[in-house]
This record gives structure tokens, C-alpha cells and sequence, in this order.
């Protein structure tokens, strides 16, 4: 059958919420299905916690930048979406979670300008090749990154921890500070050095810093990173 254009940009659009992705049953089964096969291979939790997290801290980023509301509703979608990917693989999971999104969101009738915003902050959001290419896409970026803590580590056996585990064992409190008067964006770490060091953190997390800092950049900000009071 051959559609016509005309049908096609006629299409009813609809403004989607986070609320109505979050209960999306395919949303809450791709997501429930990730984390179980990240948890399969001994990975940090990638479910609706960690989901919900980043989508909460990525629409206050913006919210206190003084972005418009709707802006944030799209960085609080595309981080609900933003590690979907995993449902088929850890490697790769960054485009796949990207087309997954395109496909669920283009269901829902969401206009395909605000797809595109939330596919490419998606797209964006690990390093090494993620970049900060929209708002949302910085905000996404900032909110995953600093979801550092022991409560996201899901191999209950201390004997096996591998780097990562011990890292996000280490982290006790973590806080994204947002200061719109100066301008800055803070990484407030409490880590346990009795389970990782300093050192063992920036091993694993320096490109994702570096990664934060050009987000920051973005958005017309200075990053931070503050680890038990210091600033480094
Ligand atoms: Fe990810
Ligand atoms: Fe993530």
C-alpha cells in the first residue's frame, strides 16, 4: 500500500510525559528485562532505580539552569530510556537503546523533532564517543554519571567484587549540587576508602569526568568533583 506524504505528516502528535513512559508496559519490560541481564553478568544495576534517578537529576539540571519545562520533560524521558539498550546487549547499547526509543516514542505519537532530541540524548550518553549535543543531552550525561553508589551494586558476594563493584560499594553519598549564580555544577562524593581508593575511583571514572566537564561546558557551567570534602 503506498501512503502519501501528506497522510503521513498529518499524523496526530501528542506531547509525551515521563509519567506515561514510566508506565508504558514496554518500557517497564525492557527496562526490568536489562537489569536482569546486567545482573546475569555481574553488572551495576541498570533498572527503574537507576532509571529513575538519572531521569529526576537530568529534568532538575535543567529545571535550575532556568530551561523551559518542556526541555526537562524531554531529558526526564530520555534519561528513564537512556541504558533500555541492555535489554539486547551491554556493548552496543547505547544505539540500540537509541532505535528502541525511537520506535516506542514514535507510538506514541510523539513529534518527530522531540524524538530526535531524545534518540541523539540517548545516543550521547557513554564515553568514549558520547558528545553533549542538545540540553537534554548534558543534563542525561551529568545524571548518569554521578549515579556512583553502593546501593547499585548487585553481586552479593564481597569475595568477587571486581573494580567497579568496589568503587560503587565505596560511595556512600553522592550529590549533583547545581548553582545557577555561580554557575557551576558539583560532584559531591563520600566514599569509604576502606573499599576503594581515590585513585581506584579516578582509574575507572576519568573519562566519564571528562565527559561531565564538557557537559557542564555545554550548559554554559563549570564542572566540580568534590570527594570526601576535597576539591579536586
Ligand atoms: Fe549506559
Ligand atoms: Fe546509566
Amino acid at each position: 500500500m503506498i501512503i502519501e506524504s501528506s497522510a503521513l505528516e498529518s499524523e496526530p502528535t501528542h506531547l509525551v510525559t515521563l509519567k506515561e513512559v514510566r508506565h508504558d508496559i514496554r518500557v517497564r519490560t525492557y527496562i526490568t528485562r536489562a537489569n536482569e541481564q546486567m545482573k546475569a553478568i555481574g553488572y551495576t544495576e541498570h533498572g527503574h532505580r537507576h532509571a529513575g534517578i538519572v531521569a529526576t537529576i537530568a529534568r532538575s539540571i535543567l529545571t535550575n539552569l532556568g530551561h523551559s519545562g518542556r526541555d526537562g520533560e524531554l531529558a526526564a524521558i530520555a534519561g528513564y530510556m537512556h541504558d533500555m539498550g541492555c535489554v539486547i546487549n551491554r556493548v552496543g547499547h547505547v544505539e540500540a537503546g537509541a532505535l528502541i526509543a525511537y520506535d516506542l516514542l514514535s507510538k506514541m505519537n510523539m513529534p518527530p523533532g522531540e524524538i530526535a532530541t531524545i534518540i541523539g540524548a540517548i545516543g550521547n550518553h557513554e564515553e568514549p564517543n558520547g558528545e553533549p549535543i542538545s540540553a537534554p543531552s548534558a543534563a542525561v550525561i551529568l545524571a548518569d554519571k554521578s549515579d556512583v553508589h553502593f546501593t547499585r551494586v548487585q553481586n552479593p558476594d564481597t569475595t568477587k567484587f571486581d573494580i567497579h563493584d568496589r568503587v560503587n560499594y565505596a560511595v556512600q553519598k553522592s550529590f549533583l549540587r547545581v548553582d545557577s549564580t555561580d554557575k557551576t555544577i558539583n560532584l559531591e562524593l563520600e566514599i569509604n576508602t576502606d573499599h576503594a581508593s581515590v585513585t581506584e575511583y579516578f582509574e575507572i571514572f576519568v573519562l566519564r569526568m571528562v565527559l561531565c566537564r564538557r557537559a557542564a561546558d555545554f550548559l554554559g557551567c563549570k564542572f566540580r568533583l568534590k570527594i570526601n570534602g576535597a576539591n579536586l
